[in-house]
């Protein structure tokens, strides 16, 4: 395990089920949120299908597929113990959740008919590894199906995130800690990484827009693994230097216009 996947592991394990407050209340008009978007390409699966939720976190994606697939066999796989007693108590007994790193599944070869996984995938390392051992319990011609993250809040208010958070950072001597592989921060690069295992390879670049106040804006930062680096004392810093930045942006209700870039990827086993 390396450092990157310590401080994930450790960050989730000190604060399960921070994603889907951030996430499910987002969407595109007809689509629904990020989750539901996800649970849609699952609509051609078999009634009865064994589906995988890789970095399942809280469960709220399980929950989900639960209530839109009632037939389905539904397991999460995820490395924090935290996240999964969070999902134990939101899901029936009808989930298995399995408490493993991606890189190395218990799951017998070929066993699963689909993956989803919901901004977990990027964030998973030695990726090669991981994509290898998805397509080993995938059956052939199974699904993988993730939402990964693309653009780290949209437009101005990220650029002016970003200049606040590199001071702050540089203020606190905070070492780089690249929680994604470079080739999992382009299509190019992910059409790499997936051309050994899968074919049928799709992109769909999902913008989602957010209008929060500034307290929103910066309540949900704060559950961000930047911020959670920070020390406190930098942190009640930051959130001033944020403040007086993204001022001028704010709109005449006292909201600012930004988002989220994501990417949705869709591949079948090879
Ligand atoms: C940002 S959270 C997303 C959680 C959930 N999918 C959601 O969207 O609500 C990322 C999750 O991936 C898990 N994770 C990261 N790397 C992992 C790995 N190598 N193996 C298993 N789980 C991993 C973390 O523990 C965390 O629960």
């Amino acid at each position: 395990m390396n450092r990157a996947e310590r401080f994930l592991q450790d960050f989730h394990q000190r604060r399960p089920g921070t994603t889907p407050p951030a996430f499910s209340g987002l969407g595109l008009p007809g689509r629904g949120s990020s989750y539901d978007m996800l649970a849609a390409t699952l609509a051609a699966a078999r009634p009865g299908a064994q589906l995988l939720d890789l970095g399942c976190g809280d469960g709220f994606l399980l929950d989900l597929l639960a209530r839109q697939y009632p037939e389905a066999r539904l397991i999460g796989v995820d490395m924090s113990t935290t996240e999964l007693q969070a999902a134990r108590r939101r899901l029936t007994e009808r989930c298995v959740l399995l408490n493993e790193r991606a890189q190395s599944l218990s799951l017998a070869s070929g066993s699963v008919d689909a993956v989803v996984s919901h901004l977990a995938l990027m964030l998973m390392s030695d990726i090669e590894q991981v994509l290898a051992e998805v397509h080993r319990v995938l059956a052939q011609g199974g699904q993988l199906s993730a939402i990964v993250g693309r653009s780290f809040l949209l437009g101005e208010p990220g650029q002016r995130y970003l200049q606040v958070f590199r001071a702050a950072a540089q203020r606190d001597r905070l070492a780089p800690l690249p929680l994604v592989d470079p080739r999992a921060q382009s299509q190019d690069g992910w059409r790499q990484l997936l051309a050994r295992h899968y074919r049928d390879v799709q992109f769909e670049e999902l913008d989602l827009e957010w209008r929060p106040s500034f307290e929103e804006f910066w309540d949900a930062l704060g559950q961000t693994y930047d911020l959670d680096r920070l020390k406190p004392a930098t942190c009640s810093l930051m959130k001033d230097e944020l403040h007086r930045a993204i001022q001028p942006l704010l709109r005449t209700d006292g909201t600012l216009l930004t988002g989220w870039g994501l990417l949705l990827i869709q591949a079948n086993a090879a």
